[in-house]
């Protein structure tokens, strides 16, 4: 595979807030302290079991914000296909499902304008929770096969750890998006295990990160998502 070359991705969406809050308060309250420090939302299931989901994808919208919908969508392929036609009126960016193919095609062949990115191995297991599932290989090999089943059923990139992003650039065609959770900037004593720092995230070949608490739970939100804007700067000027 030849080398690298970095997509044409501004370089201030390659931060991707994941936007984990029970509610709609607490979500107005970071997005106004946030500002212009972040420009791409990730919504999970948590804001969206909080029944505010759509109202705040369309107030993000409105305010030229890009939308993640992270619903991790696993169900018979019909239905998936459903749910992602549901996205896909709300002009959502990227959704995601997992990666089984069935369902990952499903997904593809609804989505208009969403673009469907596969999860490979949640970056909260580790080798023994892999063991304790029943898989007979490692996270990286997972994540490896997953990937390249995905480019080929269409979707635009996977979910994989920092970890695993080298791998993927050096085996599967550069045009899979490559977006990494479990980014730590600096100590880790949470769920995720397969953790790497932003500069390593991108040196790894990761298109985007997301970072959900390091920002949350700063003592300063928007100077904590301004700090990793200036490295992802520093990398991509
Ligand atoms: O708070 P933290 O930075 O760990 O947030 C990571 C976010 O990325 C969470 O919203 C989590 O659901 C999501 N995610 C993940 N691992 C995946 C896919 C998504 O951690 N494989």
């Amino acid at each position: 595979m030849s080398s690298y070359q970095p997509k044409n991705i501004p370089a201030d969406e390659r931060l991707i807030f994941a936007l984990d809050v029970p509610d709609i308060v607490s979500a107005h309250k970071l997005i106004e302290q946030l500002g212009d420090a972040v420009q791409f939302y990730k919504l999970g299931l948590e804001l969206f079991l909080s029944g505010a989901y759509f109202e705040l994808l369309h107030e993000l919208k409105a305010q030229g914000k890009k939308i993640f919908a992270d619903l991790k969508l696993f169900d018979v392929p019909a239905t998936v296909a459903a749910a992602v036609r549901q996205l896909d009126k709300h002009q959502v960016d990227f959704c995601t499902v997992h990666g089984q193919d069935s369902m990952l095609k499903a997904a593809v062949d609804a989505a208009q304008h969403t673009r469907v990115l596969a999860v490979t191995a949640l970056t909260s297991l580790d080798q023994g929770d892999l063991n304790d599932l029943g898989f007979q290989c490692d996270p990286a090999s997972l994540v490896l096969s997953r990937a390249k089943r995905a480019l080929q059923l269409g979707c635009a990139g996977v979910i994989s750890s920092g970890l695993e992003a080298k791998a993927l650039r050096e085996q599967i065609d550069h045009q899979l998006l490559v977006i990494c959770p479990g980014i730590r900037p600096v100590s880790n004593d949470d769920d995720q295990k397969r953790t790497v720092s932003v500069s390593e995230a991108f040196a790894l070949g990761a298109d985007y990160v997301v970072i959900g608490r390091p920002i949350r739970d700063a003592a300063d939100p928007a100077i904590a998502a301004q700090e990793i804007q200036s490295q992802i700067k520093a990398i991509y000027p």
